[in-house]
């Protein structure tokens, strides 16, 4: 028996990194996971991997009627979502000088937004059908550090924290659990593909343990947040970091 048998989970941005990890680890304890990703391509070859009946569906987080449409399609396919990872976001390497409005509605747009139109879907769904769900949101520990070159996308992050404390006070009525992750650096696709997989010298200097973040250490935590194991727990956020920040 795993311990999120007859769970539907939904992971959004799961076609790689994080998500996909994410994704696979909910699969292996015997959740139904759905695997949506803009990247249509990704996503099938995700789920394909994942396999214990994953789906793949296709949808632009930052889109109301993709991710209206990404819902009925999970209620048809799959039944209501028990829990709701909101995952899926855009991870830039920016200076200040060059963050124009462009860039930061484009971040606000997928990263806080995005994350606000699948929890509004999915509360929604939850408390129409009864089901006692969970949000489990990824923010990044960025919000702590204040780091550099990613101003929209920090400010996105700790917008979502905010979000998350919110919604637990609103939805705790509802029985439904709403937390948050905060994960530091993390060797996942997009990191090795940016500046940002430079860093990871720098950020294993400041962590307490020793050693490259990977995908895996966040799927755990999300995983144990998701399970039963996690029930007397909302509106938390746990950071995620080797001990980089002690708060
Ligand atoms: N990697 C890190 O160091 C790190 C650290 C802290 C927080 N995080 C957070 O973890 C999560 C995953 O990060 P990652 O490093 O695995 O990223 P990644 O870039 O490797 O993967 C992100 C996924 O999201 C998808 N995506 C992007 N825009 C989308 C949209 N509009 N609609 C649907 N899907 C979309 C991409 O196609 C991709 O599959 C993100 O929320 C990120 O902010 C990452």
């Amino acid at each position: 028996m795993g311990k999120l048998d007859g769970q539907t989970i939904l992971v959004t941005g799961a076609a790689q990194g994080i998500g996909k990890a994410i994704a696979a680890r909910l699969a292996k304890d015997g959740a139904t996971v759905v695997v949506a990703d803009i990247n249509a391509d990704g996503g099938a070859e995700a789920a394909a991997e994942i396999g214990n009946g994953a789906l793949a569906i296709q949808c632009d987080i930052s889109d109301a009627d993709s991710v209206a449409a990404l819902f009925d399609a999970i209620e048809a396919q799959a039944g209501t979502v028990d829990t709701l990872v909101n995952n899926a976001s855009i991870v830039p390497f920016i200076a200040w000088d060059e963050v124009d409005l462009a860039h930061w509605n484009t971040i606000i747009a997928t990263n806080l937004t995005g994350t606000f139109m699948a929890t509004r879907q999915a509360t929604d769904r939850m408390r129409a059908k009864g089901v006692q769900g969970r949000v489990i949101n990824i923010s990044s520990n960025t919000i702590f550090a204040g780091t550099p070159n990613m101003a929209a996308y920090v400010a996105a992050k700790a917008g979502v924290v905010g979000l998350t404390r919110a919604l637990a006070t609103e939805l705790g009525q509802y029985g439904i659990a709403i937390n948050a992750v905060t994960p530091g650096l993390i060797e996942s696709a997009g990191v090795k593909a940016s500046p940002h997989n430079e860093a990871f010298e720098f950020v294993e200097m400041l962590q307490a343990l020793k050693g490259k973040g990977q995908p895996e250490h966040i799927a755990d935590v999300v995983a144990f947040l998701a399970s039963d194991d996690a029930r007397w727990i909302t509106g938390q956020t746990l950071n995620v970091d080797a001990g980089m920040i002690r708060h």
